[in-house]
């Protein structure tokens, strides 16, 4: 399977951006898609997909799917064996993102419109891994739930990116170094947090 740096490598950003931004693909800064939406900073994506540690064949879901640059590269990784669901909650970014990965012949992955009452999507779960895109306030218990067994799930939480398994039912959250500003998770109804997690620290971070 490809690493990381060669999946993004073979999925240009610019092919993933809105025509008139394509010019701000190789900038390691967020890029505005419209709706309050942005198409993540470079090293932030690279950053959260080693955390993810993303395997041949794995079963991904990607919460804020938003340009299809994150799916497409999670299909990569996962390979033609794997599957990954992308949800977004602006419309006209998933009929956007549906036609650059049908595009890029990218068969494994797929994206929906989601529904913020309902995180995620459960009806296809559990899910070996899950990206999320967006900031949380609180540690997502719906999303937790859709997690498979020994999966693990890597999200922006109250301003640091964070891994989260599960251990014996219980969420394990273990924060990484850095500071990070991302869109908000729109959440309708967020269940309390449900495990304890700690804050750290360090000079690396981004924005996205
Ligand atoms: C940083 S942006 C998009 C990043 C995207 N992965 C990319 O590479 O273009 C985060 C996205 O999360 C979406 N979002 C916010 N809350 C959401 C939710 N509850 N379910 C799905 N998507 C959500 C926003 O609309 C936004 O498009």
């Amino acid at each position: 399977m490809p690493s990381v740096e060669e999946a993004m490598r073979d999925t240009p950003r610019a092919g993933y951006l809105p025509e008139g931004a394509r010019g701000l693909a190789q900038i390691d800064a967020p890029v505005e898609l419209g709706h309050g939406s942005t198409c993540s900073q470079p090293s932030t994506v690279r950053t959260m997909l080693e955390l993810l540690d993303v395997r041949e064949g794995q079963s991904v879901l990607d919460v804020g799917s938003g340009s299809g640059w994150t799916t497409a590269i999670l299909a990569r990784l996962v390979g033609p064996a794997g599957r990954v669901l992308g949800v977004e909650v602006v419309e006209d970014l998933v009929g956007q993102a549906a036609d650059r990965l049908r595009r890029d012949g990218l068969g494994q992955a797929s994206v929906r419109l989601a529904d913020p009452a309902v995180l995620g999507a459960p009806d296809a779960g559990p899910y070996d891994r899950i990206l999320v895109s967006a900031m949380a306030r609180e540690l997502p218990g719906q999303l937790v739930d859709q997690l498979a067994g020994d999966g693990l799930m890597v999200l922006p939480l109250d301003g640091q990116l964070v891994t989260v398994r599960v251990e014996d039912g219980r969420p394990v959250v273990e924060p990484a170094p850095g500071w990070y500003r991302f869109v908000p998770l729109r959440v309708r109804s967020p269940r309390r947090a449900r495990g304890p997690w700690s804050r750290g620290g360090g000079p690396r971070g981004g924005a996205s």
